[in-house]
């Protein structure tokens, strides 16, 4: 997924996650810095950061601290109040940030702690719909290249479970509250049917993820390209990599200017 020597560069949430990898990159000896992103979601963001902050003075990292409101002027909770698909863009603009920031930055790879559980439920939300272009790109690790840093998700093989447990041997302080305004709905529907195929079958989740892994990603990533709805370009005001110019960020900064 990336060298010993790369700058690694954590998205921290708050949650047992983010923290439980940042906390093992550390201590496996890697140069591993976080990044928070503070949403402006009212008793969600502010616990969140402390949470975050105070676990990076434990372990002696820096940790980036973005304000949305700051870079962008609006926060969460005003995009809700414009659009229904308030989470989706929450998302995308997460993205948006951790690439932006891990190579301003200089980072050579951007780590996120999603975890067995996370992937498997989304593999089967992206079957179910038969989401190519995102299965052509479902991968753990996606290489650098086109103003994308390369992005890693090294916790991948381990369930929510045994992150759990982890972060309780080790000590991690950390916020079990999940985000107040997703609707996750059918994420979860997602989530629960994995959990009863567990059940019923131990094994499956970590074999559905890995057999798609070896033997169905490199069918669909072999056309990637044709399930790419626009070729990207890049935008024009802040050069990040976009499906248009000026980007989906740039153009609702504008937007809540106006
Ligand atoms: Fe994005 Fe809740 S974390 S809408
Ligand atoms: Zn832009």
């Amino acid at each position: 997924m990336f060298r010993r020597q790369d700058r690694v560069l954590v998205g921290v949430s708050g949650g047992k996650d983010s923290l439980s990898l940042w906390q093992g990159l550390v201590s496996l000896g890697y140069q591993a810095d976080g990044i928070f992103i503070d949403l402006g979601i009212e008793d969600f963001s502010l616990p969140s950061r402390r949470v975050s902050e105070n676990f990076a003075e434990k372990i002696g990292r820096p940790l980036h601290v973005i304000s949305m409101k700051k870079e962008l002027g609006f926060t969460i909770p005003d995009l809700k109040n414009r659009t229904q698909k308030y989470c989706s863009l929450c998302g995308s603009v997460k993205r948006y940030f951790l690439n932006h920031l891990a190579r301003k930055l200089g980072y050579q790879v951007l780590v996120t702690g999603h975890n067995l559980d996370d992937e498997a439920s989304s593999l089967l939300g992206n079957v179910i719909n038969w989401h190519l272009k995102y299965l052509a790109r479902k991968y753990p690790v996606l290489p650098e290249g086109n103003g994308f840093v390369r992005k890693a998700k090294p916790l991948c093989r381990f369930t929510a479970f045994e992150i759990r447990e982890y972060a309780k041997r080790k000590g991690i302080e950390y916020l079990e509250d999940r985000c107040p305004l997703s609707p996750e709905a059918t994420r979860l529907v997602y989530a629960e049917v994995m959990d009863q195929l567990e059940e019923k079958m131990p094994g499956t989740k970590l074999r559905f993820y890995l057999d798609y892994l070896r033997k169905a990603y490199p069918i669909f990533h072999e056309k990637v390209e044709d399930f790419m709805e626009k070729p990207l370009t890049v935008c024009e005001i802040c050069g990040e990599p976009a499906v248009s110019s000026p980007c989906f960020v740039c153009r609702l900064k504008e937007e809540f200017k106006a």
